[in-house]
C-alpha cells in the first residue's frame, strides 16, 4: 500500500513593524520568478503574497532523502548541482540570516513522523545538521490531537499569525511524515510613517473604479527609478538595518499590472533595474494592508515542472524512513503567508534618521503614488525573501 506525505510550509513576513527578507541564491532566483509568475498567474487581479525562498528549504530536505528521477527534479527546480552543495548553501544561509542586522527574521522546521516509523539515522542527522530540523514523532490517527500540536508549533514559530495551518481532515491512518516550515519576518521601517498623516484616499482599479484606502504619506529621500523594461517605477523602502529593504513596483499605467508581471517573468530585468536606484527627494504615498495567502504548491510545483515527487509509482523518497520502501510520496504541498504593511516605526526613529522637515521644503523631484495596482519584492542583501502583489 501506498504511504502519504505531506509538505506543509508555512511562511510569514510581519511587516506591522515591516521587514523584508529576501533570500535568493543566484540559482534559485530563477525558483522565485517562476513560482510568482505562477501564482500570479493563477490570482489575476488579486493580491497575493509568498515566499519562493521559504519553500526552498523543505525541498532541499525532500532532495536529500530521495534518489533517481525524483532527486534530479528536487535539484533542478532547487538550482543546486548536488547533495554537497545542498549541504553547504542551507548551513551558509543560515549563518547569513542570522546576521541581518536590524530586522527579526527566523526560519524553522520541523519534521513529525508517525508513530512507530522512525526517520533513517542518516537522514536525521543530515537535516539536523543543514536545516536545524526537528524530528518529532506524532500519532496522526488522533488526527485532530495531532493538527493541535502542530498548529501550536507553527503558531509560536510566526508569533501567532499563522494559526490553523494544518488540517485535521488532512491526515489519515495512511499519513507518515509531515514537513513543516515557518519563516518569520519583523522589520521596522528606517523612515516610519507618522499615522497622523493617514487618511482615506484614492485608489484606481485596472476596471475603472475607484476605491478608498488607508494611505501612508512621506517625504524625504529615498532610492527610485523609472524602468523602461518593466514600464514601471520603482521606489526602495528601507528597514532598520540598511540590508533589508521592501521595492514597490508600481506599473506606469493604471492598467499595467499585468504586463509588468509579464516583463517581471525574468527576474534579470528586476536586478538590472534595482542596480540603477538613485536617491531622489520624493513625496510617496502607500496604501496600508494586510495580505494572507494560503498557496496550493503541489499545483504551483507541478506547474514548474516537480511532477515526479506527487506521483506514488514515481516517486522515491528511499532516504528517509527505516522500514518503507519505493512507497513515500508527496501528498499535499501549502504554504501560508502573512504581509503587514502599516506605518509602524517609533517617531524618534523617523526624527532621528530621515531629514524629513528639511527635504520638505524642496520641490520633490518625484512623485510617487502607489494609488493602484503594484507588485512588491522584500528583498535581504542577495536574497529575495517575499514577493507579493497588491490588487484590493
Ligand atoms: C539558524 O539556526 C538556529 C538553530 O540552530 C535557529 O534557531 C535560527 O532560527 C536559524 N536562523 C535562521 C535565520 O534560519
Ligand atoms: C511600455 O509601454 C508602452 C506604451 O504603452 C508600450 O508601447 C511598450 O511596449 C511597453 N514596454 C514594455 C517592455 O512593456
Ligand atoms: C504517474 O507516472 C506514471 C508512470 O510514468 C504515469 O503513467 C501516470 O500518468 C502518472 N500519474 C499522474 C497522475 O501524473
Amino acid at each position: 500500500m501506498k504511504t502519504i506525505f505531506f509538505v506543509v510550509l508555512v511562511c510569514l513576513a510581519t511587516v506591522s513593524c515591516y521587514k523584508d527578507a529576501q533570500l535568493l541564491t543566484e540559482g534559485n532566483s530563477k525558483f522565485t520568478a517562476k513560482m510568482f509568475s505562477e501564482v500570479a498567474k493563477q490570482s489575476p487581479e488579486k493580491s497575493f503574497v509568498l515566499s519562493a525562498f521559504s519553500v526552498l528549504s523543505p525541498l532541499a530536505q525532500l532532495a536529500l532523502g530521495s534518489e533517481g528521477e525524483s532527486h534530479d527534479e528536487l535539484l533542478r527546480a532547487i538550482g543546486l548541482p548536488d547533495d554537497r552543495t545542498i549541504k553547504t548553501a542551507f548551513m551558509q544561509l543560515n549563518n547569513t540570516l542570522s546576521f541581518i542586522e536590524g530586522v527579526d527574521l527566523r526560519m524553522a522546521n520541523k519534521i513529525y513522523v508517525a508513530n512507530g516509523y522512525s526517520l533513517k539515522k542518516d537522514y536525521t542527522a543530515v537535516v539536523r545538521e543543514t536545516f536545524q530540523s526537528e524530528v518529532k514523532t506524532v500519532d496522526f490517527t488522533a488526527s485532530q490531537r495531532a493538527a493541535d500540536e502542530i498548529n501550536t508549533w507553527v503558531e509560536q514559530q510566526t508569533n501567532g499569525r499563522i494559526k490553523d495551518l494544518v488540517d485535521p481532515d488532512s491526515f489519515n491512518t495512511l499519513t507518515r511524515a509531515l514537513l513543516v516550515n515557518a519563516i518569520y519576518f519583523l522589520g521596522t521601517w528606517k523612515h516610519p510613517f507618522y499615522e497622523r498623516l493617514t487618511l482615506d484616499s484614492n485608489f484606481y482599479l485596472p476596471n475603472g473604479k475607484t476605491i478608498q484606502l488607508p494611505t501612508m504619506f512621506n517625504e524625504g529621500l529615498y532610492n527610485y527609478v523609472k524602468s523602461e523594461e518593466l514600464n514601471a517605477s520603482i521606489l526602495e523602502l528601507p528597514y532598520i538595518g540598511d540590508e533589508t529593504s521592501l521595492y514597490i513596483i508600481l506599473p506606469n499605467k493604471v492598467e499595467g499590472i499585468n504586463e509588468v508581471l509579464e516583463n517581471l517573468k525574468d527576474f534579470s530585468v528586476l536586478e538590472k533595474a534595482l542596480n540603477n536606484l538613485h536617491k531622489k527627494s520624493a513625496e510617496i504615498s502607500i496604501p496600508k494592508f494586510k495580505t494572507e495567502t494560503k498557496t496550493n504548491l503541489k499545483e504551483i510545483l507541478q506547474q514548474i515542472g516537480v511532477q515526479g515527487i506527487f506521483n506514488f509509482t514515481k516517486a522515491n523518497f528511499n532516504k528517509i524512513l527505516t522500514d518503507i520502501k519505493h512507497d513515500l510520496y508527496i501528498n499535499g504541498a501549502t504554504q501560508k503567508a502573512f504581509i503587514e504593511i502599516n506605518e509602524r516605526g517609533t517617531e524618534a526613529t523617523a526624527a532621528n534618521d530621515f531629514d524629513m522637515v528639511a527635504v520638505s521644503r524642496l520641490v520633490p523631484d518625484v512623485s510617487f503614488h502607489a494609488d493602484h495596482p503594484f507588485v512588491y519584492v522584500l528583498k535581504t542583501g542577495r536574497y529575495i525573501l517575499f514577493t507579493g502583489v497588491f490588487h484590493p
